[in-house]
């Protein structure tokens, strides 16, 4: 069996997906016109040539800008539907969805439209393609932490997530700022994750577990600076959400080949392979492990251990990962691993 088949072939979660990260040109044009919204490009091939980043803000300019078209339960259905069969085409099996309400609300597009079109399509998911799913709500860090309370209180009476993270620019906004918040999420039922270590120092990746008591964190990949950080996500098995085509677009790395998630998984972190904003970054998350397998020369064994990394850091409950897990297993059989 090739890295390419076996890669195809292993049940995957995907744990690091925001939803509106998933809006392609195409579909960005034909909401664009279904909602009459202008575009300030000419045509698709012109929004894909604009899609070249400099570090996070510069990408989060062009896609909060994408997310003007957005505006009906239809519209984030359409979204969600697509990115599913995408994801179930990779062999995705379960995907953990971030979605930024706050980029919506902010615009006067209510909570309860983008959680309506966002759950109708996972549930259809669920039943039409077999990938099953959970909700994470990211409070934008670059608003205020009273914001992100507001938006915790209306997610409270709809429902519908599993958990809140942290997203948007991360320098200059570091976890501790949303303590109370987290707090309060925690105590009614919610569970916690917080991207950081992707631009921001590692002290930010501390303060998400000591301060917002965090299950898992996304990205984390400066983690490699702090040695004894490196030691504490070993010893409590933290999972990190890293995705390396995304680290590379944002130039966090400066290509692929310098990316030290071989050098985290070899050391015994628990890393995953996510794909963050595929459309923006043109790779899914099967591409994100080929490209992984390629550049830094994964073997037919660390792909089985990322993909069973994936299936273990998941909300999902210990039966079905039990039974995700024995299908990596007879797969290791079948190719003699
Ligand atoms: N980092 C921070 N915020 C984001 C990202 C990311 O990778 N993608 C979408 N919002
Ligand atoms: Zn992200």
């Amino acid at each position: 069996m090739t890295n390419a088949e076996l890669i195809a072939a292993l049940p995957k979660a995907e744990l690091h997906l925001h939803i509106e990260g998933t809006l392609e040109p195409e579909m960005l044009f034909d909401l664009g016109e279904r909602n009459r919204v202008e575009l300030p490009y000419p045509d698709v091939e012109a929004v894909r040539r604009a899609y070249v980043f400099e570090d996070l803000q510069s990408f989060l300019d062009i896609y909060y800008a994408g997310c003007r078209v957005l505006l009906t339960e239809q519209d984030f259905y359409d979204l969600t539907m697509a990115y599913l069969r995408r994801a179930a085409e990779d062999h995705v099996v379960h995907s953990e969805i971030f979605f930024d309400p706050q980029t919506h609300t902010e615009r006067g597009v209510p909570y309860e439209t983008v959680l309506g079109g966002i759950t109708a399509a996972l549930a259809d998911g669920e039943r039409d393609l077999g990938v099953s799913s959970r909700l994470i709500l990211c409070f934008l860090r670059d608003l205020s932490a009273e914001s992100a309370m507001e938006t915790l209180d209306t997610a409270l009476q709809n429902g519908g997530i599993t958990a809140v993270g942290l997203d948007s620019a991360e320098v200059g906004h570091p976890p501790e700022k949303f303590l109370a918040v987290f707090d309060r999420a925690r105590a009614e039922g919610l569970r916690t994750v917080a991207h950081a270590g992707e631009e921001g120092p590692p002290e930010y990746m501390w303060q998400a577990l000591d301060r917002l008591h965090v299950d898992r964190i996304d990205h984390g990949v400066r983690c490699t600076e702090d040695e004894q950080l490196v030691a504490r996500l070993i010893e409590e098995q933290v999972p990190l959400t890293v995705c390396p085509l995304s680290n590379v677009k944002l130039r966090v790395f400066d290509s692929l080949e310098q990316h030290n998630l071989a050098e985290m998984l070899r050391r015994g972190v628990r890393v995953t392979i996510n794909s963050d904003d595929p459309a923006y970054f043109g790779a899914y998350v099967g591409e994100n492990y080929a490209a992984c397998a390629d550049g830094l020369s994964l073997t037919a064994v660390e792909l089985m251990e990322l993909a069973r990394n994936s299936i273990r850091a998941s909300y999902l409950e210990a039966s079905t990962q039990q039974t995700h897990l024995e299908q990596i297993d007879a797969l290791g059989q079948q190719a003699n691993l």
